[in-house]
């Protein structure tokens, strides 16, 4: 498998399958893989001809205070578990000064996201998305894909760089790959790694709170307080949780809701502390349709 480093070398090689007629689809990564990266990568196998992932832990997206030093990193092991899946995969695995050429201080221009990132994670992790859209823009530029796959596990990521890709008019596909979890509900997560066998266990509800607010919008609950304390009730059963938001927001805008509106499609979303660990989860989904319109178009 080929692994490249430089971003010259990446778009000379991006150039070559383009003119080769090749559809490219990109993996952005940060590494540590696990079964839900797993996921995205075999979607993109099926979407293009030539599926490139990249490695980069990026650190324009972690605060002062967050954990890019101890992020896990087993790049070895990340290009051996690769290597076993495809023949059509390339690793762009480059370092800091190729992505950041004046360093990460002294690089000026970055992507203002906007009003996006003052919600959810955004509220928290001041530069965060900022972040994640400025290093997502520069794959783009260096790996010209026509295709890129990303997790709606991280789902403001996601409707924040589809956003991207709409008012920048990227020639670039968006494909979300639904999250993937463990038996008991857990979302697969790098930081996983992070807990320990009891923080693990107590993890549980961190799925269990997403997927009670989705029921409950399910059956109807249209009060977004209503599904805040559903969320909080259920994260309470874990006394190692802390809970830093359960929020839910409009899926496309992601603005706070008061009262969700009849086929509204909405995420619900939380981020929840086990020790020194953040662990986020959330789901997309939609209200029912009101029932009184349905009545009424039947009978017409
Ligand atoms: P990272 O956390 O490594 O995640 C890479 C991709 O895997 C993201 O699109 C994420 O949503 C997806 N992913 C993670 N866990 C998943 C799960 N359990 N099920 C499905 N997909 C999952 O997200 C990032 O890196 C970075 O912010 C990045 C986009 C690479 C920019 O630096």
């Amino acid at each position: 498998m080929k692994i490249i480093t430089s971003v010259r070398k990446m778009q000379a090689w991006a150039d070559q399958r383009r003119s080769e007629g090749r559809c490219i689809a990109l993996v952005p990564t940060m590494g540590a893989l696990h079964a839900g990266h797993d996921a995205l990568v075999r979607t993109a196998l099926s979407s293009a001809d030539d599926v490139v992932v990249s490695i980069f832990v990026n650190p324009t997206q972690f605060g002062p205070q967050e954990d890019f030093n101890a992020y896990p990193r087993y790049l070895d092991e990340d290009v051996e578990i690769l290597g076993k899946l495809s023949s059509r995969l390339t690793v762009f695995a480059p370092g800091v000064g190729e992505m950041y050429p004046a360093d990460i201080e002294a690089d000026r221009i970055s992507v203002d996201v906007g009003d996006m990132s003052r919600y959810l994670c955004g509220k928290f992790r001041q530069g965060h998305f900022e972040g994640v859209a400025t290093v997502v823009l520069k794959l783009f530029h260096a790996c010209r894909p026509h295709v890129a796959v990303f997790g709606l596990k991280d789902a403001q990521q996601f409707v924040i760089l589809s956003r991207l890709v709409r008012d920048m008019l990227l020639d670039v596909r968006m494909v979300g790959v639904p999250t993937v979890r463990a038996a008991d509900g857990l979302a697969f997560s790098s930081r996983n790694a992070c807990l320990s066998p009891g923080q693990r266990k107590a993890a549980v509800v961190v799925s269990q709170a997403v997927h009670g607010a989705e029921e409950a919008i399910k059956e109807g609950e249209q009060r977004s307080e209503a599904l805040v304390e559903i969320m909080r009730s259920i994260l309470r059963r874990e006394d190692d949780a802390r809970v830093q938001y359960a929020d839910v927001v409009d899926a496309d805008t992601l603005q706070p809701i008061k009262e969700i509106l009849p086929g509204q499609h909405v995420l619900a979303a939380v981020a929840v502390y086990f020790g020194g660990t953040r662990l986020i989860d959330s789901v997309f989904t939609q209200a029912p349709a009101d029932q009184g319109i349905e009545k009424h178009d039947e009978e017409s």
